[in-house]
């Protein structure tokens, strides 16, 4: 378990943003890639509360005092996450854009798809199934935590953000910081969860293979429900494309203007994640996530 070979203690450092000068399109010129990435402020608070909530449940289960602090750490980071998006929500309420509908699917999966019992199905909370659903949600947080992590890697190598809202680039710069700063400990608890080598390999694909394209489509939905509300009738026009369309238009202005992972990056994360040595630890680099964190307007604000 290389989290454990290489102990790196997780803290969650306090923030706070300022949106009272930022544009709802932060990129400039990049109305498409601005929407869309704006699009996970509505995500996140849910799906890392969630993260949360499962993981708390999780603790008795482990046994390595150290994954033990690991999770802590994570849950501590990811609840942090969570409320700092919560505050980019208000940010774009505040601009008139109206996020209930889309809110309430993203509160459906979190809530009602990937709750205690899914769908009303009531039997998912008896032991053993209670357990088995336990480690489907620690093997779902695990996949998704491979994608947070891959793009938190593209994040802390791009440089067009540079010329971007300095205030909105920092939150997300920041969150997919600490993003990389605990990759592996996801893949170690759902690992910790499943011993056996072969359902562990074999149910993590199978979780994958729901994850990719739900992600895929719940971030262009999202995105698109905002792009629509966007006072400039070209955007809106964008917006009202199909989401192949949608998706197709974001794949080219970010291989243009590398303002957002291309979607050939994110199908080649999804095939490294095939293979059966796959660990998040090669995935990205703590330093260079630990330099960013330490020169981040947010943090140092209120680290002083
Ligand atoms: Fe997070
Ligand atoms: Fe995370």
């Amino acid at each position: 378990m290389n989290a454990i070979v290489q102990h790196h203690k997780l803290v969650a450092r306090a923030v706070k943003f300022d949106f009272s000068n930022s544009p709802v399109q932060w990129i400039p010129n990049d109305p498409v890639c601005s929407h869309l990435i704006n699009g996970i402020n509505l995500i996140l608070p849910a799906g890392e509360f969630w993260f949360c909530r499962v993981y708390n449940k999780t603790l008795p289960y482990i046994h390595h005092p150290v994954l033990i602090d690991d999770v802590k750490g994570f849950i501590r980071q990811e609840a942090t996450h969570a409320r700092a998006h919560q505050s980019a929500q208000e940010f774009l309420i505040q601009h008139g854009y109206d996020l209930d509908p889309a809110l309430k699917k993203i509160n459906w999966i979190f809530g009602v798809l990937l709750g205690e019992s899914p769908l009303g199905i009531k039997a998912l909370e008896l032991k053993p199934l209670e357990h088995f659903w336990l480690v489907t949600r620690v093997g779902v947080v695990a996949a998704i935590e491979h994608f947070t992590g891959a793009l938190g890697q593209w994040c802390m190598d791009n440089k067009s953000w540079d010329k971007a809202d300095p205030v909105i680039a920092d939150m997300f710069r920041w969150h997919l910081a600490e993003e990389v700063e605990h990759r592996s400990v996801a893949f170690d608890l759902f690992k910790e969860m499943m011993p056996n080598k072969v359902f562990f390999y074999l149910y993590r694909q199978f979780l994958m293979l729901l994850v990719f394209p739900i992600f895929i489509y719940v971030l262009a939905d999202v995105g698109r429900k905002l792009g629509k509300q966007d006072p400039d009738q070209a955007v809106q026009k964008i917006a009202n494309r199909t989401l192949v369309g949608l998706l197709s238009k974001y794949h080219r202005q970010a291989k243009q203007t590398d303002n957002g992972p291309t979607l050939t990056f994110l199908l080649k994360t999804t095939v490294r994640w095939l293979s059966p040595k796959f660990h998040p630890e090669t995935e990205g680099n703590t330093q260079q996530a630990l330099d960013y964190l330490a020169r981040s307007p947010a943090v140092q604000m209120l680290s002083k």
